[in-house]
């Protein structure tokens, strides 16, 4: 608690439930607006922007925001490498400034989820420079240190996941003649969580941004923050990344990660946010398989939720997502609630991802389908930013490439309006524009009634307004074109029915008695006349969905 002012003072009305039926927005905070004109996006950025997000006219209205990290980081990983977890880096502004933004937030009605990373500190941090300095040092057992095997190697055969500049997750400490442990870069340092120590210094680290009035976390590497203690090696199974993600068993599960200790963990973690009101924690849990993903939800006492990266990765068809989502569905423990996002910092943009031979048209076309679906599953949606209006990947020149994972495309800066640098920064912007930022842009957009930014705005108003989008039930409809997903969502005498269209042809369906009366309230098709009942026979074009009101 700070300047007097409770916690509670500076929430919104307490709600147990707000990030369920919410919609949340991720800010990646270099990238969304400059205040200051260093070229870099900072929290009063943010603050200037809010308007666009909530309790203005024109907002896209939306519940929450979950912050990327704008702790004080030397920034080898862009803030994902953190040297004080209770301050705010300058680049970024301070604390108080952050404090504004949770007010801001909150006179607005949004809630603030911000980022905290256990798995890892950076490597200045104060904690590792003491664990570093010898072997006896009282914190010495805060990171993972192991002797060399006998020919010098490292410890054993576990990788980092930051392959392009290093492939061992070890690296010599040549003053004490030990080994560290890294998933990612070497100034990226793994916790050691067996220490009770590190248990109690990150819940001083919880309490202190939940007393600050923050509504949640988003869990970085969840399922990386205990691993084998007797440091075996990963077994070597001769399969590619992705599919080894989908297939392991606990007999073969690898030893660096998902291992059973961060449930313990997890939970210590839901116990502290137990005791606040209305406290969430949402995890990057990147385990493709949703049997094992699903375990983090705990017995309703490890995370409220946990991102589906299955679901992120489906491929553009209609059968992959019904399967995203019915195995979700079906595999989450009773009362557990579902999430989906199609974007975020560490991804492709889906307009992007999806455009077939880089046709940005048909990628703008088809993330509207992937949007209206988002936005209607049973499930807390995210948006990443610059989503709603449709923002590309920029295309990023060898020189200007800075993340050490070449991530930068999806992190172009938010295009505003049309002016230099699209009203992002007076400055040099950190990162190349996306390439049609003059046209694809918020104030374009607000002008224009067919566009990405109105077609957000028009579905989250729908949202809001419905007790069977925001929690209704969902039931697949079965019988369909083998290229339309579709479902529906119903709450007492509410009923929706969503069609979506994967395919690369107009498709005609046959709708059951029971849902040909009903109404086309909004088609992915701004040349689409809506308000009119649908009949027994419809027709989608390629890359189109329709919202139903029954
Ligand atoms: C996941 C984050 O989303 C990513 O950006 C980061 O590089 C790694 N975790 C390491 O913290």
């Amino acid at each position: 608690m700070t300047d007097g002012v409770g916690p509670d003072a500076r929430r919104p009305t307490p709600d147990h439930d707000w990030w369920r039926e919410g919609v949340l927005y991720q800010i990646y905070p270099r990238s969304f607006q400059d205040h200051d004109g260093d070229g870099v996006g900072d929290l009063r950025g943010i603050i200037d922007r809010l308007d666009h997000l909530a309790g203005g006219p024109e907002s896209l209205g939306v519940d929450g925001i979950w912050l990327s990290p704008f702790y004080r980081s030397p920034m080898a990983d862009f803030g994902y490498d953190v040297s004080d977890y209770c301050d705010v880096d300058p680049v970024f502004g301070t604390l108080a400034d952050f404090d504004d933004l949770v007010r801001e937030a909150h006179a607005r009605g949004l809630r603030i989820v911000v980022d905290l990373v256990p798995n890892h500190t950076s490597d200045q941090h104060p904690w590792f420079q003491e664990s570093r300095a010898d072997r006896t040092n009282p914190k010495r057992d805060w990171y993972v240190w192991a002797d060399p095997k006998p020919d010098g190697s490292p410890p054993n055969n576990w990788t980092s996941a930051f392959t392009r500049r290093q492939t061992s997750a070890w690296t010599l400490e040549p003053t004490t003649g030990q080994y560290y442990h890294h998933s990612f870069l070497p100034e990226q340092p793994d916790l050691n969580w067996w220490s009770p120590e590190v248990r109690d210094a990150f819940d001083g680290i919880l309490r202190f941004w939940l007393d600050r009035g923050v509504d949640g976390f988003r869990i970085d590497v969840a399922h990386r923050m205990a691993r084998d203690p007797a440091l075996g090696d990963n077994p070597d199974y001769g399969l590619a990344p992705d599919e080894l993600l989908r297939t392991w068993t606990d007999e073969t599960a690898p030893r660096d990660q998902d291992w059973p200790e961060v449930h313990a963990i997890l939970r210590g973690f839901r116990t502290t946010l137990d005791a606040y009101d209305g406290r969430m924690a949402i995890g990057e849990v990147f385990i493709l398989d949703p049997a094992r993903l699903v375990r983090y939800y705990g017995d309703d006492d490890e995370l409220h939720l946990a991102f589906n990266f299955s679901f992120l990765r489906a491929p553009w068809s209609a059968a992959a997502f019904r399967a995203e989502v019915e195995t979700f569905e079906r595999l989450l423990p009773p009362g557990a609630w579902p999430d989906y996002t199609l974007s975020n910092h560490d991804n492709p943009r889906a307009v992007s991802r999806y455009a077939p031979d880089g046709d940005l048209q048909r990628g703008r076309r088809r993330a509207r389908v992937g949007a209206l679906m988002l936005l209607t599953l049973r499930g807390t949606p995210f948006l990443y930013y610059g989503e709603e209006i449709g923002l590309a990947d920029s295309v990023v020149p060898a020189d200007r490439v800075v993340d050490v994972a070449g991530r930068d495309p999806a992190r172009a800066p938010m295009a505003w309006e049309a002016a230099p640098a699209a009203g992002f920064t007076t400055g040099d912007p950190w990162l190349p524009l996306s390439a049609d930022h003059s046209i694809v842009n918020v104030a374009a957009q607000r002008q224009d009634p067919r566009s990405s930014l109105a077609f957000h705005r028009e579905l989250l108003r729908l949202r809001r307004s419905s007790p069977a989008l925001r929690g209704g039930r969902y039931a697949t409809i079965g019988g369909l074109p083998e290229d339309v997903f579709a479902y529906r969502r119903d709450a007492g005498s509410e009923g929706w029915v969503v069609l979506l269209n994967f395919g690369e042809a107009a498709v005609d369906i046959e709708l059951g008695p029971d849902l040909a009366d009903g109404r086309l309230v909004l088609s992915t098709d701004p040349d689409r006349p809506t308000g009119r009942v649908v009949g027994p026979r419809i027709s989608l074009d390629a890359d189109e969905g329709w919202l139903v009101r029954r």
